[in-house]
């Protein structure tokens, strides 16, 4: 498949063409009849071409789907090296299957060392019950792996709907599937979604994950997609979460009126817009150095709603571990993977116990109206709780 001449150049917009029609003089007409016919610009121009871009004649070629004769003779002189870098005989089914040796066997789980793909072409159809997926944001990051985070955008893309493709493979029928992402990448990974898994729900995740952007809304979301496979999903249970209420003087956020007395003591109901899940930003807290490593909280929750003891978890994007140490804690099987080191997760494991208490802390202030520390705190102040009203409750209210 040829890639235009603008995607071969990383050209996204008019006014990127524009200045690069002014850099090179080759006018931007000109250019665009190039990029939308996919025609190969003259010798000169591709002189001047590679001259601004540092993209060779043979690279802006082979990316055009343009063979020359002379292009031809240079790539049957390097076949055997040309080969060897596209791997076109190690394709499943041609190749000896590689023996997969875990790096980590734990009471619950394996964490692999590995490609996704490589371990997920190893896994049988229908044999795992939740996949949570964290995938590199192609943001143009330096991850430890030294993976290219920076992929022209069909590559990404068909590089997702690969990985995706095999997940679905491996799902159980019942089985969920969650896509954390940025929701530039999930508005096309879920119309990808849609034709192959039911649709659940798109969650927000109310958090900051760049700098403002001059002339753009300032990107306070992630996207987390939750499908299943097939109708309905074999397990379903939504936490609810006390009333939200002022961290400095613990007063009531929200105006509940004259129904607080009818307020289900049990917490009120979850949500798709999630605004208490942290960010992992502070060093005492991080378990490995950079960006990336997603709060306890987050796959506590996931796992929750979507997993009971015993069953199995898998995520293919391992980073720090979070979703392998959460799903040990709360004794789920677990089956893990990172392509960069594994040392930060090892590491992890090694002082598990460490991390339950806050598991539990987040796991206590669920399903109540108040959590015990804030209804102390409100009755210290003469503010309301559950417990202010003896009333019979004929009507719980749901909010
Ligand atoms: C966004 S981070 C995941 C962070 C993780 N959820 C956490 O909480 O720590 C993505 C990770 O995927 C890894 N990765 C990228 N491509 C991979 C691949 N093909 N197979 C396995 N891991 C990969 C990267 O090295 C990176 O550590």
């Amino acid at each position: 498949m040829a890639i235009q001449l603008f995607e071969t150049l990383r050209i996204t917009n008019r006014s990127q063409a524009l200045s690069f029609a002014e850099q090179t003089g080759i006018s931007f007409h000109l250019l665009k009849y190039y990029n939308d016919n996919n025609i190969l610009p003259s010798i000169s121009e591709i002189e001047s071409i590679a001259k601004i871009s540092g993209i060779s004649k043979s690279v802006l070629m082979l990316s055009m789907g343009i063979i020359s004769t002379e292009l031809m003779e240079e790539l049957a002189i390097n076949a055997i090296k040309i080969g060897d870098l596209l791997k076109v005989d190690n394709k499943p089914g041609l190749q000896e299957k590689t023996e997969l040796k875990p790096q980590l066997v734990t009471s619950y789980g394996s964490l692999f060392q590995a490609d996704c793909n490589t371990v997920l072409q190893s896994m049988p159809d229908n044999s795992v019950d939740l996949i949570f997926a964290d995938p590199p944001f192609n943001l143009n990051k330096q991850y430890p792996s030294n993976m290219n985070d920076n992929l022209i955008e069909k590559e990404y893309l068909a590089w997702s709907e690969k990985w995706i493709d095999e997940c679905i493979r491996v799902l159980k029928p019942g089985g969920s599937f969650f896509l954390w992402n940025i929701p530039k990448w999930n508005t096309y990974l879920s119309d990808y979604l849609n034709q192959r898994l039911t649709f659940r729900h798109w969650i927000t995740a109310d958090i900051k994950y760049s700098l403002p952007i001059q002339g753009r809304l300032y990107p306070s979301h992630y996207s987390l997609l939750y499908y299943c496979k097939g109708k309905k999903p074999n397990y379903f249970n939504s936490d609810r979460l006390p009333m939200e209420i002022c961290p400095k003087c613990k007063g009531d956020l929200k105006d509940y009126g004259g129904y607080k007395d009818k307020m289900n003591p049990k917490g009120i109901s979850m949500t798709d817009v999630w605004y208490d899940i942290p960010p992992v930003r502070h060093t005492k807290y991080k378990k490995r150095k950079g960006a990336n490593e997603l709060s306890i909280k987050l796959i506590d929750r996931i796992l929750e709603m979507a997993s009971q003891p015993g069953d199995v978890v898998f995520d293919p994007f391992g980073g720090s571990g979070s979703t392998y140490v959460v799903a040990e804690l709360k004794e789920r099987k677990w089956i893990g993977v990172e392509i960069g080191p594994v040392d930060d997760i090892l590491a992890r494991f090694q002082e598990i116990e460490s991390e339950r208490p806050l598991l539990s802390k987040y796991r206590n202030g669920y399903n109540r109206l108040f959590t015990a520390e804030s209804a102390i705190d409100r009755k210290k102040r003469g503010l309301w709780t559950d417990e202010s009203f003896n009333t019979l409750k004929p009507l719980l209210l749901d909010f």
